[in-house]
Formats: structure tokens, C-alpha cells, sequence
């Protein structure tokens, strides 16, 4: 198989910016574009307030729509968290895990985030994997030890079958809103890295066809020497996606990268 076998992914992530009179303006620029767009998976990653808006507003459209995360129980007595079920019923279609800042600001470990992948899996959500670096790791290069840990942990458990459902993403922590992204061939070999380990726990045919995204400081200007990396299937963009015209930027970058 080859890169052509994996649809590119531009995701983009909101986190907690925008605010609600926004989402209407935003997605007037952005829908038209991307409402009938087959080549490219193109999301929306969003705070959960946004999620029923958004899910509305781009249903019967080609705009995929992430929750940033997801409790790993289905119902219970989780005050303030929210439910892989409620996600996947009110219609969201992916859930970004493991983030970040997710990890550094909330505690997240890799123990939650296997669980969150599980929850995500069982209730037909799509979970998007974060994987990153630790905040000491030598900067400049890929640290395969702390990204492959991360890896394993997060898929425990998960079988062979489920990982068509599953996209990964490497997100240096020191290329997140920094304005300093990771050199094109860094984020290559980290991506091939993650490849190959998804090769050793599930086969070859399983590597080849999971998609791989790189995150961290991707701009219109840079998003195209990522997306023709050949194990960089797709970009997760925080600040650059929150103006319509680089996130519209960006998706045309992963079309152009189909064709060539
Ligand atoms: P950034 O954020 O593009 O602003 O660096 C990326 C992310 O946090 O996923």
C-alpha cells in the first residue's frame, strides 16, 4: 500500500477560542468550500458547548466534526465530565485524546487516555490519537522512546480490526503554539517511527493504511512540506485554523498534495 491508500486529514482545534457569535461567520467561509470535498477529510475540533451547533450546521456535509475529549464512562456519576455515548449520539464523529495540554494541564495520563481510546472505540466515536513529547526531551530530536511508550500504552487492548477507526497524531510539545514547528524531516521521522511501531503490534497491512498527522505551529506557509512527507498523512492546527482563510489555506495544500 501507499500514501495514496490514506485520505489526507486537516484537522483543526479550536481548543477554547472562538466565541459563539463567531461559529456562524467562521463556518459561512469555511462550509461552502468543504461541504462536498471527497479528497480530504477536513474537521472541526471544538469545545463540547459547540459541539450540538456545529454537528447541525454541517450535517449532510463532508465537514467532520471532534470533541477534544471524552470521559472514558459511557453514563454515571462524573460531574462536569462528558460521555463518549452523549458525543456519538448528539452526532460528533471524531474525539481528539490525549492531547497536550490535556496531559500537562490535566492530568492526563496514559492510563486515561487507553481508556478514553476503548470509550471512543465502544461507542463509535473515532479517536484521534495524540502522542508527544516530553517537556525535557532534547529539542531537535525525535525522542522515540517517550513517543513509542505513549503509543503502546494508549492502544493496550485495542485489536488489529479497530485500527482502521484510529488516526495518530505527533505533536512535538515545543512545536505547540510556539511559532516554532518541527523541521519538515523531523516530523517524517518521527511519523515513519510511529509507523513502523504500528507495524510491529499489528502487521504490516494495519501500519501502511493508519493515518498519521503532525501537529505543532503548521501555517499555511509550512503546511505543505508536511503533507508530502511520506508517513504524514494530514496536520492538526490550532492557531493557524481559527482564521477561515488559512484553514481553507490548508486544505487546499492536502487536495495539492493528492495530486502529486
Ligand atoms: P498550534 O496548535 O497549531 O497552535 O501549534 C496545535 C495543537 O495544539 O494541536
Amino acid at each position: 500500500m501507499t500514501k495514496s491508500n490514506r485520505k489526507p486529514f486537516v484537522l483543526a482545534n479550536w481548543k477554547i477560542n472562538l466565541d459563539p457569535e463567531e461559529i456562524n461567520p467562521y463556518l459561512d467561509q469555511v462550509l461552502p468550500a468543504v461541504a462536498d470535498e471527497e479528497a480530504v477529510t477536513v474537521g472541526i475540533a471544538a469545545q463540547d458547548l459547540y459541539l450540538g451547533q456545529l454537528v447541525a450546521r454541517t450535517k449532510g456535509s463532508q465537514l467532520k466534526i471532534a470533541a477534544e475529549n471524552t470521559h472514558w464512562m459511557d453514563r454515571g456519576a462524573f460531574t462536569g465530565e462528558t460521555s463518549p455515548r452523549a458525543l456519538a449520539k448528539v452526532g460528533v464523529t471524531y474525539v481528539l485524546i490525549g492531547h497536550f495540554e490535556r496531559r500537562s494541564f490535566f492530568n492526563e495520563t496514559d492510563e486515561t487516555v487507553n481508556l478514553k481510546v476503548k470509550a471512543a472505540l465502544r461507542n463509535g466515536l473515532l479517536p484521534i490519537v495524540d502522542l508527544d513529547e516530553d517537556l525535557s526531551a532534547y529539542h531537535g530530536q525525535v525522542p522515540e522512546d517517550v513517543v513509542l511508550k505513549q503509543l503502546a500504552a494508549a492502544l493496550d487492548g485495542v485489536v488489529g480490526t479497530d485500527l482502521a477507526r484510529v488516526t495518530i497524531a505527533y505533536e512535538p510539545t515545543w512545536a505547540i503554539g510556539s511559532g516554532e514547528a518541527a523541521s519538515p524531516e523531523q516530523a517524517e521521522e518521527a511519523a515513519a517511527l510511529i509507523r513502523q511501531s504500528v507495524q510491529n503490534l499489528y502487521g504490516p497491512d494495519i501500519a501502511a493504511n493508519v493515518r498519521i498527522l503532525y501537529g505543532g505551529s503548521v501555517t499555511p506557509e509550512n503546511g505543505t512540506d508536511f503533507l508530502s512527507q511520506a508517513d504524514i498523512d494530514g496536520i492538526l492546527v490550532g492557531k493557524a485554523a481559527l482564521t477561515p482563510a488559512s484553514f481553507l489555506a490548508l486544505v487546499a495544500a492536502a487536495k495539492a498534495a493528492t495530486a502529486s
